[in-house]
């Protein structure tokens, strides 16, 4: 099986914020062993949301999209860990909650497919590109810092 460090792009979207669900849906990512290595609130403009979803361009449920994620504010943030990209993906479930796995973040939070929570990229090259819409990658990362153990290793 690959084992692989791998970073990828996630963000609570609007349906998260506004309803209160950010912790819950935090701590699911945290208990699972992701490490949050940037998380940043924001209102996202048109171009951001169509950069995002440029692949979804011309389908019936496009202009919804950018509108929705355009509704209220999102937390985006970069995700590190295990093979993170497929991972945070089957936390996620599936794309309409009601065919998503018993105990997965969609089926247990989400009401409708167009609100479904969280945004997962889906490839590693997806998530450099999605990550690079939304923060600056040379500044916004936080990378230098020591898990609990490492820093009790330090004090000895
Ligand atoms: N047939 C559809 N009808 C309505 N909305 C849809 C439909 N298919 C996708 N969507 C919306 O567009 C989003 C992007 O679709 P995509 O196929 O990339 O699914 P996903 O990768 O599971 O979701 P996301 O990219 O948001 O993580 C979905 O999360 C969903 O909200
Ligand atoms: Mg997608």
């Amino acid at each position: 099986m690959k084992i692989e460090m791998e970073r990828t792009f996630v963000a609570l979207k609007p349906d998260t914020v506004q309803r209160g669900l950010m912790g819950k849906i935090i701590t699911r990512l945290e208990d699972k062993g992701f490490k949050i290595i940037a998380m940043k609130m924001l209102e996202v403009s048109k171009e951001q949301a169509e950069d995002h979803y440029a692949e979804h361009k011309g389908k019936p449920f496009y202009d919804g999209l950018v509108k929705f994620i355009m509704s209220a504010p999102i937390l985006a943030m970069v995700i590190e860990g295990v093979n993170a990209v497929a991972e945070v993906r089957h936390i996620l479930g599936a794309t309409d909650p009601d065919k998503a796995d018993v105990g997965s973040i969609r089926a247990d939070f989400s009401p409708i497919m167009a609100c479904n929570s969280i945004h997962a990229s889906d490839s590693v090259e997806s998530a450099k590109r999605e990550m690079a819409i939304y923060f600056d990658l040379d500044k916004e990362l936080c990378t230098n810092w020591k898990t609990m153990m490492e820093l009790v290793i330090d004090a000895r």
